[in-house]
């Protein structure tokens, strides 16, 4: 085997993978569509909209369905849904983008995070229970980069404590968990619709349930122009304003993307996980993790923003940053190490007075709130930076080209002995947030 390009020897990927990893796939009948909205000025409308939501909610198995304006509005709407309010707490994992939670705390809820398991980068169900008080109410499952949470032990424990179950589906769009579409297990599914997602249809999100006044709440909180559709007692007398003081109406230039991105999600989807899992077994004689779940009735979808997990001891401690820079002097594309920064070590949660309630404002309205989450708290979700990496996301079977982003792992892996000499060991730094990307 030649010299390792890092160290001056020559690279075995040679070929731009860019135009295969481009998404969203866009069509004609989209730009048709986006083109019939402009033309008819009817962006601000709903009828494309609550088309849309017919058809999602078809897709995903759910009863409802409601259309938003981003993920992070479908998901306070969802915590408003479900009756989340001042003095309540709500658990989620720490290593998520912060819309899963975030919007908590302009409810006046306390914001408290879970570690995450190692292997499925998810809820660990076990530190869930752990965080529980008479003061929860909700928890957010986050499918963490598509990969289905563990939804057996946590809705076994979410009922036990009586704790509503929020899915936060904005990274698996059409994964199954044991055979079922995730976002329709827990009481409501939420999810991000971003041009960066798997399901992309430009800024928007939408959530989903079978619960009428989740539903109905959900509507009431921002959808003001959805009056006649809310019925239920105690809320159809409200209607008419969205009480929660938000306009969370989707674009329609949006939601016309999203009637036609339904028509062909499966099949991309399918052809994303057939490359994905030929990249895989292309390493699996390797001691590198590949972030699929073992069961074989569950799946990825779409494989936002898809993982590897590293374990420096397989490689006599040779940091996964420097493995990481090897990989790519090959070649390799696409390759990042690191993921989201441990939402928990960030001052919002412990020391700033958002809204002037003379105390961290993620725990003025609750009196039995200690220190939560201090640092050393959470290890898994602390640490995971320097074990979890980014691989490329292939939208297309190429497979000479997939052979290639193979190689370049597979060498770095069968020569780093190599690097264990010029390693820098310089450790990974999470994000809070990635720039979106232009593909
Ligand atoms: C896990 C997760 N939840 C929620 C959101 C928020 O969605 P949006 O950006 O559409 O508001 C995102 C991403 O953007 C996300 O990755």
């Amino acid at each position: 085997m030649s010299k390792l390009a890092i160290l001056g020897g020559e690279k075995v990927a040679t070929s731009s993978i860019a135009a295969n990893i481009k998404w969203p796939i866009v069509n004609r009948a989209m730009e048709e569509g986006v083109l019939s909205v402009l033309r008819d000025g009817n962006m601000s409308g709903t009828n494309i909209t609550k088309e849309f939501e017919k058809e999602f909610a078809k897709w995903q198995g759910s009863k409802y369905a409601l259309a938003h304006s981003s993920g992070t509005a479908s998901l306070q709407a969802a915590m408003f849904g479900v009756g989340l309010g001042h003095g309540d707490e709500i658990i989620c994992p720490s290593i998520t983008y912060w819309a899963s939670v975030l919007p908590a705390m302009s409810l006046g809820a306390t914001i408290v995070y879970a570690d995450i398991d190692p292997v499925t980068l998810c809820l660990d169900p076990a530190d869930f229970e752990k965080r529980i008080t008479p003061r929860t109410k909700a928890v957010v499952v986050v499918h963490y980069c598509a990969y289905p949470a563990p939804m057996d032990e946590i809705m076994a424990i979410a009922r036990k404590h009586n704790i509503k179950v929020i899915e936060d589906v904005s990274h698996a769009q059409g994964a199954l968990y044991k055979g079922k579409m995730v976002g329709t297990i827990g009481d409501v599914g939420a999810m991000s619709l971003m041009s960066g997602k798997s399901f992309a249809i430009g800024e928007g999100g939408i959530l989903v349930t079978d619960n009428q006044e989740i539903y109905e709440r959900a509507m009431l909180w921002g959808h003001y122009e959805r009056g006649g559709d809310i019925t239920l007692p105690g809320l159809a007398e409200y209607k008419g304003l969205p009480c929660g003081g938000y306009k969370y109406r989707m674009h329609q230039l949006s939601s016309v993307v999203g009637l036609e991105q339904l028509k062909k999600y499966d099949s991309e989807c399918a052809v994303i996980d057939k490359a994905m899992k030929y990249f895989w077994d292309g390493l699996k004689d390797l001691p590198l993790d590949s972030h699929q779940p073992v069961d074989a009735n569950s799946t990825k979808g779409g494989w936002y923003a898809c993982k590897g997990i590293y374990n420096a001891d397989a490689f006599e401690g040779l940091s996964l940053k420097y493995f990481i820079d090897a990989v790519t002097a090959e070649g390799g594309q696409y390759f990042a190490a690191g993921c989201n920064a441990a939402l928990h070590t960030h001052g919002l949660f412990h020391t700033m007075d958002v809204y002037g309630d003379g105390k961290p404002s993620n725990i003025a309205n609750n009196p039995d709130a200690g220190a939560i989450n201090k640092e050393g708290d959470l290890p898994v979700s602390e640490n995971i930076c320097n074990s979890a990496f980014s691989i490329p996301w292939f939208k297309h079977f190429d497979r000479a080209l997939i052979d290639e982003q193979i190689a370049a792992v597979r060498k770095v892996c069968e020569n780093y002995k190599d690097l264990l000499a010029s390693d820098p060991k310089e450790k990974v730094v999470g994000k809070f947030f990635q720039t979106a990307r232009k593909n």
